[in-house]
């Protein structure tokens, strides 16, 4: 079966995020969907991509000008059917996911919470209005296993785990508020397993034999996961596996 077989026919899909490696991802096997209609492609650093159903767009999700541009763009021809927000920041220009509070810089904080929790909330704010209506649609953020608060049994990455656990709480605030008007929306966070990318490049070391997904592997997982879900499951958060992340 193709990824996300029970989409509407000439679909229309945004992936913020396209320049990453799990975004990227998404563009490519949702390209390959013969009822997908366009991919529209948002990232800063571009998408190299090439394809007929792609379009690509550039986006900072920390500005919010943009986010309301590139929502203005994804849904010019026809409302949205699909959205992925598969943008997100682990490490960086002198942020590093803490090992204790004691390395906590309150500047890096702010940028990962921003990056993290704010962006994806923005994305909502501005995409959501412009989902289809009359069928069902899905919105997904990609999380973090590490977000759930109840799972946390290490500490450390103390930043990283709170933007995580923000961005759930604002997909399960957005779901509610959604599901007013657009009943047959499905709101989502998505933990896509430990994935090989430039994210996860320097903590590659400790994950055990055999569960470092490709980006391939992972978005194969996901759009399955995301194929068998109803509005009944919306704000939630689910792992590549199919399984519920606990809050
Ligand atoms: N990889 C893993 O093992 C793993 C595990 C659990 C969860 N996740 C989550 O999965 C998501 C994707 O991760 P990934 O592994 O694909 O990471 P990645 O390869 O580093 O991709 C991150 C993406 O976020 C974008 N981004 C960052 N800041 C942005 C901004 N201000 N405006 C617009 N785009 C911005 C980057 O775009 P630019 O190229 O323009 O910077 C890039 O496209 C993240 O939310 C991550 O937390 C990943």
């Amino acid at each position: 079966m193709p990824p996300l077989a029970n989409l509407p026919i000439a679909a229309n899909v945004a992936v913020i995020g396209a320049s990453g490696g799990i975004g990227a991802e998404f563009v490519r096997q949702l390209s390959t969907v013969s009822h997908v209609a366009q991919v529209h492609a948002f990232s800063r650093a571009g998408t190299d991509i090439v394809d007929d159903k792609v379009l690509s767009h550039a986006i900072d999700i920390t500005d919010e000008d943009s986010v309301h541009q590139a929502a203005l763009a994804a849904s010019a021809e026809a409302p949205l059917d699909v959205v992925i927000v598969a943008t997100g920041m682990l490490h960086g220009h002198s942020i590093q996911p803490e090992k204790s509070l004691s390395q906590i810089d309150p500047q890096a904080m702010l940028d990962v919470l921003q990056v993290n929790a704010v962006g994806p909330a923005l994305v909502a704010k501005h995409f959501l209005p412009r989902m289809r209506r009359d069928a069902r649609t899905v919105f997904a953020a990609l999380s973090a296993r590490v977000g759930s608060i109840a799972d946390n049994r290490l500490g450390g990455w103390a930043s990283y785990r709170a933007s995580k656990a923000a961005l759930n709480m604002l997909l399960k605030t957005a779901a509610i508020e959604q599901a007013r008007r657009f009943p047959e929306c499905i709101i989502i966070g998505l933990h896509p397993g430990t994935v090989d990318s430039g994210l996860s490049k320097p903590f590659q070391r400790r994950v055990p034999e055999g569960q470092l997904f490709t980006p391939e592997t992972s978005v194969t997982h996901l759009c399955r996961v995301i194929d068998g879900l109803s509005p009944t499951d919306s704000g939630r958060c689910f792992a590549w596996d199919g399984s519920a992340v606990e809050y």
